[in-house]
């Protein structure tokens, strides 16, 4: 069975799927995207991550909340045991010299718009969980965040989550939200440990802190020798040097969940058994 833990109100696998590479750019198709999520489903994954902006730039149709709502739709397992968690504020566009870009659209009145877009593809009355994405400088955070309050009061979403924020914006979000903000989503991981502030704040608020691209991403270069480290470790217990730092960044505490992607079935079966890795103090001595 695939760790557990609570996620607000939501028993939940502590490894969720980060849906993203199934249906932006550089994807391997419809199938395998539906392949690679009842792949996870089966296994006992609890918790997908997807978001308005899922998609290719110029390609609108095959979102990852589409996407998701089929996996869903055409899974034999229990629905109502998984949690879907989605996120608004950004949309997708090409660069003038023909770069995938992430514009940002923070404005209230659209951000309701999206909101709603979600739950209706989706497939759902109310979304799990909603975050807001990452903040539009041209908007001041505190009105986006009064949109996805509203979206909260008007019943489109349960609870709410932000990203992709400092402990100011937290603060902000918490202020508007209180205790329906049950979770923030930072960049986290060997090669992004700048967020290590936010986490630390999650856990004396008691909100769950959720890593993406837990194993540093795909879509940047990096520097690799910051996963030697786990690379030792895995050597010793026989496994992915991925699964140890997915267990490492678990370890940091019982509010900490990661949302690994993947463009395959292995490598998200391979991610989720990551909770059944028990690193020993010596090990954790050894990493960051
Ligand atoms: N809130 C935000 O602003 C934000 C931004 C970015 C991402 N996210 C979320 O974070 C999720 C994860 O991020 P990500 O997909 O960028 O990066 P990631 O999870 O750090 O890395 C994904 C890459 O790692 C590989 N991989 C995964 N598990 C593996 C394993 N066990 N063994 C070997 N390789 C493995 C995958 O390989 P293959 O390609 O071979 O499958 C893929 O190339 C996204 O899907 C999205 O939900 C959120």
């Amino acid at each position: 069975m695939v760790m557990h833990r609570n996620l607000g109100p939501f028993d939940t696998t502590a490894i969720g799927h980060g849906e993203m590479p199934l249906t932006i750019e550089n994807n391997r198709g419809h199938a395998v995207g539906l392949e690679t999520l009842h792949a996870s489903l089966d296994a006992g994954c609890r918790h997908i991550d997807t978001a308005w902006a899922y998609y290719t730039p110029g390609e609108e149709e095959q979102t990852g909340e589409k996407l998701t709502r089929e996996a869903l739709e055409t899974w034999n397992g229990p629905r109502d045991e998984v949690t879907v968690a989605t996120k608004i504020g950004l949309r997708r566009a090409w660069t003038a010299d023909g770069k995938p870009d992430w514009p940002r659209d923070g404005k209230p009145e659209h951000l309701i718009e999206y909101g709603k877009q979600s739950a209706l593809a989706l497939g759902v009355d109310s979304i799990d969980l909603l975050y807001m994405h990452r903040h539009d400088p041209e908007v001041p955070y505190d009105q986006s965040i009064e949109a996805i309050k509203q979206l909260l009061d008007e019943g489109v979403a349960q609870w709410a989550g932000v990203s992709n924020v400092s402990i100011e914006q937290l603060d902000i979000a918490r202020g508007i939200l209180g205790d329906k903000l049950i979770a923030v989503q930072n960049q986290y991981s060997p090669v992004h440990l700048e967020t290590q502030d936010t986490l630390d704040y999650c856990a004396k608020l008691g909100i769950a802190f959720v890593c993406w691209s837990p194993l540093g991403g795909y879509r940047h270069p990096y520097d690799d020798s910051k996963f030697d480290p786990f690379r030792a470790v895995a050597a010793k217990y026989g496994v992915s040097y991925q699964q140890v730092v997915l267990a490492w960044e678990l370890a940091k505490g019982d509010h900490m969940f990661v949302i690994p992607g993947a463009h395959r079935p292995e490598t998200i079966l391979d991610s989720l058994k990551a909770g059944d890795l028990n690193l020993t103090a010596e090990d954790l001595a050894q990493l960051p």
